[in-house]
């Protein structure tokens, strides 16, 4: 792989030879501005070591390195050292290895035979799935493939919320209000409206609240007409969550939700006991984590109840038997940071090493037009309509701009979702998002279908000039002379770096923004050149750039979940 600050640093080293080598690396940065140099070092820090002002570093340095095959200047300026890249050359190696590499380039194998578990989406059954679960779910399939994409392998686990007191609630609310009909003509809406009845029922009659945990009880010592409802109410909601899913392209290895580990907790509770590690509080069995500076977690309720922590700590210790984790990665509302941090320090107390491989991606909340979204009270809004609202919409705008188009259903469903996705992948990750239609699906905008609408104009030109992406074509790269043919180089050799870097922050956001940097660099290159000139020297070299821009683009979008369309 080409990589210039390599040689820079390498170069650098040799004249400093007592410096370390990958401080060097570290140390060197990409000007904001081409004309000031493509990598620069700055000698500031330099200084104290070497005695020597930032300025006269930079003179020797500058002086000691002869221009070579890759840097055809070096100049010192205010304290900085800039290197210059031949840029022909430059060109030619980076369009090369992108169009030999093509849906591979970006890709690495640095994690191979390591496997990263990842926890992601988990919506809670019979609860409807939202917004909130959105965020989970496109964080955690993208992180999915961007690990992937660096040679890992990746364990999907959708952790459903299939266990707990909520369905003592439902079996209650069914029980006192609900009709097998209703429920198998409504299906989630149905279930939904029985959770929220029983809360508004619960605040008059208290005692609804022990019935539901009677329930629940039953549940947990295998009474097989509660057992039977709870999978009952579970097909319901996983079916509804499949046709989410397949909506958004996301799949899971394992559905192995919260009951899946409920026989793992006793384990849980004896080992912690024998370790040490419990305390009775008011009947109930907790850790102390007040050395830690954080609140006693419970593990077992006074009537003898496992809870989420409960379940966490089983499953986790499950996965590490089970998959040999590298790293186990959870992705939820940063609500839920407490929660993993006490967890995670419990099973650091109870001897296992691997605590530190345990990782939770926190995210911000979600709202809609400034509003948060809530479960009990029925204010939410469910994704699957979000999702059919935003494919909707993008038909109208496919039907206003290119009303002859192919398949149109078909491509507004992969806009439309993929509008949603990218949106809500493009805030930082630990930012709050709040939705607007009006923002997400622009096509000018910092959006999905703006990228997408940019990768098949990019198809469009390879279409019209007869060729396919796949053509190798020797081209001269000494033709590429301008300005914006350069700078949108640049922004394709940067693409491995920002994979590298998306991975080590765990933050999608840098692919999303990476891709509209390079889409808003193509489309500047398009609309200040022409590409399908009659000169065909000039041709080939300009069609080898869109061809790299064009690659760089589908496999950018693969790994933030997105389809890459051919035409829109
Ligand atoms: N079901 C939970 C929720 O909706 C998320 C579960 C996350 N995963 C985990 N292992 N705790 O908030």
């Amino acid at each position: 792989m080409l990589d210039i600050k390599q040689i820079v640093a390498k170069s650098i080293h040799n004249q400093l030879p007592d410096l370390d080598y990958q401080q060097i690396y570290e140390n060197l940065e990409y000007p904001p501005n081409v004309d000031m140099g493509d990598v620069a070092l700055p000698c500031f820090k330099l200084s104290k070591l070497l005695r020597k002002a930032p300025m006269q570093i930079a003179q020797e340095l500058a002086s000691g390195i002869p221009p070579s095959e890759f840097f055809e200047k070096v100049e010192a300026v205010s304290g900085y050292l800039n290197f210059f890249v031949n840029r022909p050359r430059f060109m030619e190696e980076v369009l090369n290895r992108i169009i030999d590499q093509h849906e591979k380039y970006g890709a690495s194998d640095i994690g191979k035979s390591r496997n990263i578990v990842i926890d992601y989406s988990a919506p809670n059954i019979a609860k409807p799935f939202h917004v909130g679960h959105l965020r989970s779910t496109a964080i955690g399939n993208s992180l999915r493939r961007i690990f992937e994409f660096m040679g890992y392998n990746c364990i999907g686990i959708n952790y459903l919320g299939d266990w707990g007191t909520q369905f003592g609630k439902l079996i209650v609310a069914y029980n006192l209000w609900g009709s097998r009909q209703a429920v198998e003509e409504k299906g989630i809406n149905e279930l939904m409206r029985l959770y929220v009845k029983f809360h508004q029922e619960a605040e008059k009659d208290p005692t609804l609240e022990d019935e539901a945990r009677s329930w629940f009880a039953r549940m947990e010592n295998g009474d097989s007409q509660a057992l039977e409802l709870w999978q009952w109410f579970k097909d319901i909601s996983l079916k509804e969550f499949k046709k989410v899913y397949d909506l958004m392209g996301v799949d899971f290895d394992y559905y192995t939700g919260e009951s899946f580990y409920n026989d793992k907790t006793d384990a849980v509770v004896e080992e912690l006991k024998q370790k040490g590690l419990l305390e009775e509080s008011q009947g109930a069995l907790i850790v102390n984590l007040e050395e830690y500076g954080m609140p006693p977690c419970m593990i077992l309720k006074k009537d003898g109840s496992t809870l989420y922590a409960t379940r966490d700590i089983a499953a986790a210790i499950h996965r590490k038997k089970e998959y040999d984790f590298h790293k186990c990665i959870y992705v939820t509302g940063a609500s839920q940071s407490l929660h993993f941090q006490q967890w995670f320090k419990i099973i650091e107390l109870m001897g296992y090493g691997w605590a530190k491989e345990l990782i939770h991606v926190p995210f911000g909340i979600v709202s809609l037009g400034g509003e948060k979204l809530a479960t009990r009270t029925g204010k939410v809004v469910l994704l699957e309509d979000i999702l059919s609202e935003a494919i909707k919409k993008t038909l109208e705008i496919i039907e206003s701009k290119n009303p002859d188009l192919e398949n149109k259903e078909e491509i507004a469903r992969y806009m439309g979702v993929g509008a949603v996705i990218f949106s809500d992948l493009h805030s930082n990750r630990i930012k709050d998002v709040s939705f607007s239609w009006d923002e997400i699906l622009n096509f000018d905008g910092e959006t999905g279908p703006y990228v997408q609408y940019t990768h098949a104009r990019a198809c469009s030109v390879i279409r019209k000039a007869g060729e396919t992406e796949a053509d190798k074509k020797a081209f001269n790269s000494q033709l590429l002379q301008t300005k914006e043919e350069y700078l949108l180089c640049k922004l394709l050799y940067e693409f491995p770096e920002k994979i590298e870097l998306a991975l080590s922050q765990l933050e999608p956001s840098i692919i999303t923004r990476y891709l509209v940097d390079l889409a808003q660099g193509f489309n500047r290159f398009y609309h200040e050149h022409s590409i399908l000139v009659d000169n065909q020297e000039l041709r080939n070299a300009r069609l080898a750039l869109v061809r790299a821009t064009k690659i760089t683009l589908a496999n950018g979008l693969k790994l933030i979940g997105l389809k890459p369309l051919e035409r829109v």
